[in-house]
């Protein structure tokens, strides 16, 4: 579907989520702005206008505005999406912008997606498990086509975290790993170069916090920006620790 450029003279409401955690007076609360609209006027170009324009301490953050340092998510009239790769004229005359939900607030739409990323990192050890040391010198390890491109299609996640925010299991769980974390997790987990065994998968992803604690609404897999195949993610990790479940019962 092509996306439309603008509606004739629309003036856009922008109603949008103010808070500094950082300042012992403020409080949450809405404010409204004003702007005409401007042909391919995406949200990251509007938040630079009403910055410029009306009030230079608005936060939010971007970086690349090219959908791919994914810096940029925020709610969108409810919807966790980039900021850079919506466009106004997809949208109606009022615009509602609040911050993801689940990560920690840095201020009006700004918020640390990097800590939780971290810590998710962490948790699953999302690197390279081998036993040999790492030779510079050495020739590239080869893999079957259909493994490089099954692994390229996880690593194209941006870790913007639109689909932790959509996830109904990440928003009462902080413990849960998320789409993101299970889609780094399969992204090794499938990696030949990675030595881990089917026991220790079962580990870090067979349980509440992992691929089990998903209540299957699968906002994640609407949302995701990159259009990430989160539904094949979860397939491929519940047919894994199956397996490895069925292999303990010897
Ligand atoms: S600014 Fe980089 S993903 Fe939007």
């Amino acid at each position: 579907m092509t996306a439309k450029t603008t509606q004739a003279g629309r003036r856009l409401r922008f109603e949008i989520f103010r808070y500094n955690p950082e300042d012992p007076e403020s409080t949450p609360h809405m404010q409204t702005f004003e702007l005409d609209e401007t042909p391919y006027m995406s949200i990251f170009i509007a938040l630079n206008e009403i910055r410029e324009k009306q009030d230079p301490s608005l936060q939010f953050d971007f970086a690349c505005r090219a959908a791919i340092c994914g810096s940029c998510g925020m709610m969108v009239n409810g919807r966790p999406s980039l900021g850079c790769r919506t466009l106004t004229s997809d949208l109606p005359d009022v615009i509602k912008l609040h911050p993801l939900p689940v990560f920690k607030l840095i201020g009006d739409l700004s918020v640390d997606t990097g800590t939780w990323f971290r810590e998710m990192v962490e948790k699953t050890e999302g690197w390279i498990h081998a036993q040999e040391a790492f030779d510079p010198d050495a020739q590239e390890t080869r893999m079957d086509d259909d493994t490089a491109a099954a692994i390229y299609e996880n690593d194209r996640c941006i870790e913007c975290g639109c689909c932790v925010a959509s996830c109904g299991a990440a928003n009462v769980n902080e413990d849960f790993l998320g789409p993101a974390g299970l889609n780094r997790v399969a992204r090794f987990a499938m990696d030949p170069r990675d030595e881990r065994s089917d026991a220790d998968w079962f580990e870090v992803v067979s349980n509440q916090d992992g691929v089990f604690g998903c209540i299957g609404l699968m906002a994640c897999h609407d949302i995701c920006p990159k259009e990430l195949p989160l539904l094949e993610v979860y397939g491929y990790l519940r047919r894994k620790a199956l397996s490895s479940a069925m292999s303990k019962r010897g």
